[in-house]
């Protein structure tokens, strides 16, 4: 079937088909978002790089929403579904951050950067489009959005900032001495001994940061994938940055992956190892994250954080307001330290079992695994 366009939807159509889905394709044009659309057989996903090869060789469906919220699907060809069905493959852990349904790909398979880079990914139920459009691919729901917006908590905000991202690793982590974080080279082999059970299998570090963890992680070779994860755009553009400094790094499975821990973007049950340096205290809930975490990691996979502890036991006197009282004034500033006894009770509630902790000073590394089904 045929729909003859009009000059100007020809005209965003093609600039869409060269620029990315679900963006104006230029600021005078009424065209406001590309929808992936699934017809009876295929699903279209244009993105950057990729989707100019396929809108060449073979025409696809897809919405055009305008400013007067007129939706017009543009159908040039549909003949050519089942050799789309060839190229659309069904990720197997990258999920939509709405509805938690496996994400379709088109583009090449793997998780690597440039595998990833090379494919546009799209939620068939939610029909959102996700495109690896800076040097991450975005799976966080706001994705896309122009105009509404969210900010979190300044623990987490002040990690946006590009400053803040560029003197993490130059200097700013350094000066978590003070509570006796032994450094990474440290914590990363206190945390592969954890590890060990789930070697060979996907790990996510999520939360980090400049990627000081997730370069020794891939570094390894221990692990079948290593995916870098976090909400600041700009500590996964350092997290790049470092990467391309290495060239040992560049034959590697890294994939980066903008994704709020309280919303992972990952299959339930999918993932082999989860790692959070020096992440809780920052979150705006950690009960959020531990549940997500838990949610994704298959049973038996291995969870190992770092954080920040209070010094001394809070004496509440059996009263909880009091303790929530105590606790309010020592967490007034952005960061949160956690008692020892809340860290277990989170893992527990959250379904991770096989608690263990080292505790130096401040500084504490936590340790769970998911429960095995029964
Ligand atoms: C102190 S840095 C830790 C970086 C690194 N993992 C390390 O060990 O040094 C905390 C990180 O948590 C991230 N973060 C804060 N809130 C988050 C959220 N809701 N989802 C994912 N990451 C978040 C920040 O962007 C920041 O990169």
């Amino acid at each position: 079937m045929a729909m003859i366009l009009s000059s100007k939807l020809e005209t965003c159509a093609s600039s869409l088909l060269q620029s990315s889905v679900l963006r104006p394709c230029e600021p005078t044009c009424s065209c406001l978002a590309v929808v992936p659309f699934q017809g009876s057989k295929s699903l279209g996903v244009l993105r950057n790089e990729g989707h100019s090869k396929f809108a060449n060789e073979r025409s696809r469906g897809f919405f055009v929403s305008t400013r007067a919220t007129v939706t017009t699907y543009i159908d040039v060809d549909s003949e050519s579904s089942s050799q789309e069905d060839e190229e659309t493959s069904t990720s197997e852990l990258l999920c939509c951050p709405i509805c938690f349904r496996p994400l379709s790909r088109v583009g090449p398979t793997g998780l690597t950067s440039a595998a990833i880079r090379s494919s546009g990914f799209s939620c068939k139920s939610c029909r959102k489009g996700f495109v690896n459009e800076d040097v991450y691919l975005d799976l966080t729901i706001l994705e896309g959005n122009k105009v509404y917006d969210e900010s979190t908590t300044p623990g987490a905000e002040i990690f946006r900032s590009p400053l803040v991202s560029f003197v993490y690793e130059r200097g700013w982590r350094n000066s978590f001495f003070w509570a006796n974080f032994p450094g990474p080279d440290e914590e990363f082999k206190m945390a592969q001994d954890y590890f060990k059970p789930v070697a060979g299998g996907v790990l996510i570090d999520v939360s980090c940061g400049s990627g000081l963890f997730t370069r020794r992680f891939a570094q390894s070779g221990d692990y079948k994938s290593v995916i870098a994860s976090d909400f600041s755009e700009n500590m996964l553009r350092q997290t790049d940055q470092f990467i391309k400094q290495d060239a040992s790094l560049a034959t590697l499975n890294i994939a980066l992956v903008r994704a709020d821990v309280a919303r992972l973007p990952f299959a339930t049950g999918s993932i082999d190892a989860i790692h959070a340096g020096a992440a809780l205290h920052c979150w705006p809930s950690p009960a959020s994250a531990m549940a997500e975490i838990s949610r994704v990691l298959k049973p038996g996979g291995v969870f190992v954080g770092t954080t920040f502890v209070i010094p001394i036991p809070v004496v509440d006197f059996g009263i909880r307001d009091v303790r929530r009282a105590i606790k309010g004034v020592i967490n007034s500033s952005s960061i949160h330290f956690f008692e020892e006894s809340e860290l277990e009770e989170l893992c527990g509630t959250c379904g991770l079992v096989e608690y263990s902790r080292i505790r130096r000073g401040q500084f504490i590394m936590i340790s769970a695994k998911r429960a095995q089904n029964i």
